[in-house]
């Protein structure tokens, strides 16, 4: 498993582009921040945070967890938006999930980023923290010339699969390939929300 830790400590986060999501902001230009509830919205594997502000800015409460200590001390060092909140833990840990709920979770680059083995345990996991109505919406990096056994992270994501993963707890309310993207990720993302069943 990546020592997630270890890259933030020695600067090795080529993921970070130092800004939100550029699928979140057109998410939001085409569904409004009104598709996540009014809050808490869950952004699991929010390294630095630039989602998570983005999504205070539209007036939600949010919270980021992280693996990585040194990300969230240093999200919470930038510059707050408004109501949000960053906590150092597993979201795949059900000790973490005790008790919590949320009307949302925004998804980038944390599906991808774990061992393919725990992406049953990721769908589950966000099931577990949704009530039935609620939104899972994220962007995910797809990989389509890695080969399957490819090592990662990231690993491999195919649509077929996020669909067979997020299906037994999720109906598929949409799905597009972001217009907007990183420099490098053109067309090689995916967006999408579920609804919990
Ligand atoms: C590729 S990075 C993406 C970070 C952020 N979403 C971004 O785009 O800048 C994956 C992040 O997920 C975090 N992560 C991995 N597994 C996690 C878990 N089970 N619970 C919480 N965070 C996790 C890592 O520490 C890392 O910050």
């Amino acid at each position: 498993m990546r020592d997630w830790e270890k890259c933030y400590q020695d600067g090795e986060t080529p993921w970070d582009h130092g800004s939100a999501a550029p699928p979140l902001l057109e998410m939001l230009e085409r569904h409004g921040p009104g598709l996540l509830g009014d809050g808490p919205v869950l952004v699991p594997g929010c390294g630095l945070g630039h989602d998570v502000r983005v999504l205070a800015e539209c007036g939600l409460p949010v919270v980021g967890v992280d693996l990585a200590a040194t990300a969230v001390a240093r999200a919470r060092q930038l510059p707050a938006a408004r109501a949000e909140t960053y906590e150092t833990g597993d979201f795949l840990d059900p000790a973490w999930r005790q008790g919590r709920s949320f009307t949302a979770i925004w998804e980038h680059t944390c599906f991808c980023a774990i061992d393919p083995e725990l992406r049953q345990r990721y769908a589950e996991a966000a099931a577990e923290l949704l009530e039935s109505g609620r939104m899972l919406v994220g962007v995910f990096y797809l990989t389509p010339d890695m080969a399957p056994a490819e090592p990662g992270p990231p690993f491999r994501v195919s649509v077929a699969e996020l669909d067979e993963v997020f299906g037994r707890w999720f109906e598929l309310e949409a799905g597009w390939v972001p217009q907007r993207a990183y420099p490098g990720r053109e067309g090689r993302e995916w967006v999408a929300i579920y609804r919990r069943k």
